[in-house]
Order: structure tokens, then C-alpha cells, then sequence
């Protein structure tokens, strides 16, 4: 299936842009798995959808996971879960039962473990693999997505359905899903903004030399759909080669 591109004027319009898309995708559906990015990207999201989509997203139909987190505690400045909690789930009725974070504060190997095992039984399977309906990712300056980063892209490769990755400057730990788990998704979305990104999307999209080398490059859904909602500042010259 060829990627979509959906390019607006900046990332507020990129995050509507996508509320948008998501809507479609869950118009009529009453089970729906959504693994969210972390950084900051989605706060805007988060916070668009606390102040107007309230009362019109079904929240009971969705059931939240992460494609990765940090390993510490649920109320650390630095996790995930806890941004998405202090923005979104303080603000709109999530049952309990449908939000499945990282256990960041537990040691990360078990958790990596744990949290493959609790992915598994709570998505359908494809291709052999836990299948999300749609995996939401975010792209760093340097390539990677997730928490799979260049200094470590054998991980994105692996065939366990979590690691545990290192942040290359910080040394922070990470749980992150890995390639077989993001690929099997019926649905990916990258959302990415900024001109500090337009340098990896341009190399990716235009298949520049060394583009292998960034994670995000090889996120290529078995047969889902692969969008990427981008502001200009972050889009490409020119027309994708897929
Ligand atoms: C994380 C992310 C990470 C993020 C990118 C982009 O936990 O940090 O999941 O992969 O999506 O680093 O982050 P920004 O949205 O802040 O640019």
C-alpha cells in the first residue's frame, strides 16, 4: 500500500489534520488498540482532543498502549505515560481498564517481558505478530522512532516484540517496541513536525545515501497503511519514491 502523505500549514493543523484521519478510522468501532508516540509531538494532539473531542471520541472503544517509554516511574517529568495521564486521561473518560502502560519504574528487561506478554494478549494477531489497529510514531532529528535509535538499529530488526534501548547521549533506559510489532500494525501514522526533522525526512523519502541507517526508514507496514502527517517546516522537497 503507498505511503500517504498529509502535509498542513503547522503542527496544530498537523494534529487536526490527524484527529480528522482518526476519526474515519474509528467511526463505528467498538475495540480499537492505538499504541501512542511520547516526546513532545503529542501533547499537541492530547491536548486538541481534551478541549474539543471530549464528548465526541468514544473512549470506552479505544484501549491506549505506548511504543515505548522511559524506564521510570509512572510520575517522573520524563515518562510517557505520565504526560499522557496530566494532558488526556485527567481530562476525558478512559476506563481504567483500557489504558495499558509501560511499568517504567520496574526493572527494565522484566518489564520489556511483561509488557511483550500484556501487547499479545490484548491484539489481534497478523503475520505472526501482535497487530495494533494503528501505532502512532514520532521521528527524532537523528532517525529514530520509538525508542529504537541508529547507534542500535539491530533492534528494529528483532523478533522479540519488546526491548529494552538505550538513549544514545543520556544512557536513559527504555522499553520499545520493535520493526515486527510496528510492521504488523493495520495502520501506522508518523507525526512528525518541525525543521529540525526535515533533514531525515528528505534523506528518507528521497532515499539519500544512508537513509538505511535511520530506524524510521524501515517502518514499512506488511500490508497496512502508512501515513505521515507533516507541517511544511518538516516536509520534503519533491514526491516520495514509494
Ligand atoms: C519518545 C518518543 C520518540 C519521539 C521522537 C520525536 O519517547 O521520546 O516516542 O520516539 O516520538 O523523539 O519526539 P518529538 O515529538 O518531541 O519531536
Amino acid at each position: 500500500m503507498p505511503t500517504q502523505l498529509h502535509i498542513s500549514a503547522d503542527p496544530e493543523a498537523v494534529a487536526r489534520d490527524f484527529t480528522r484521519y482518526l476519526l474515519e478510522q474509528l467511526r463505528d468501532k467498538k475495540h480499537f488498540t492505538i499504541a501512542l508516540s511520547g516526546g513532545s509531538t503529542p501533547k499537541l494532539l492530547f491536548r486538541l482532543w481534551a478541549a474539543e473531542y471530549r464528548d465526541v471520541i468514544d473512549w470506552s472503544a479505544i484501549h491506549f498502549f505506548w511504543g515505548d517509554e522511559r524506564c521510570v516511574p509512572p510520575g517522573d517529568d520524563e515518562s510517557n505515560f505520565g504526560m499522557t495521564k496530566a494532558l488526556l486521561f485527567d481530562k476525558v473518560n478512559v476506563p481504567e481498564e483500557n489504558i495499558h502502560r509501560v511499568h517504567g519504574e520496574e526493572e527494565p528487561e522484566i518489564e520489556a517481558r511483561r509488557y511483550a506478554a500484556e501487547i499479545a494478549d490484548n491484539t489481534e494477531q497478523f503475520n505472526g505478530f501482535p497487530s495494533f489497529d494503528l501505532v502512532i510514531l514520532g521521528m527524532g532529528d537523528d532517525g529514530h522512532t520509538a525508542s529504537i535509535f541508529p547507534h542500535e538499529i539491530a533492534l528494529f530488526k528483532e523478533e522479540r516484540f519488546c526491548v529494552v534501548a538505550t538513549h544514545p547521549t543520556s544512557g536513559q533506559k527504555r522499553v520499545s517496541i520493535t520493526g515486527p510489532i510496528i510492521n504488523s500494525a493495520q495502520r501506522v501514522a508518523f507525526l512528525v513536525t518541525g525543521a529540525n526533522k526535515n533533514d531525515k525526512v528528505n534523506a528518507i523519502f528521497q532515499r539519500e545515501e544512508g537513509y538505511p541507517s535511520y530506524p524510521a526508514a524501515h517502518v514499512q507496514p506488511v500490508t497496512g497503511a502508512l501515513h505521515w502527517f507533516m507541517d511544511e517546516a518538516a516536509m520534503y522537497d519533491g514526491s516520495p519514491n514509494s
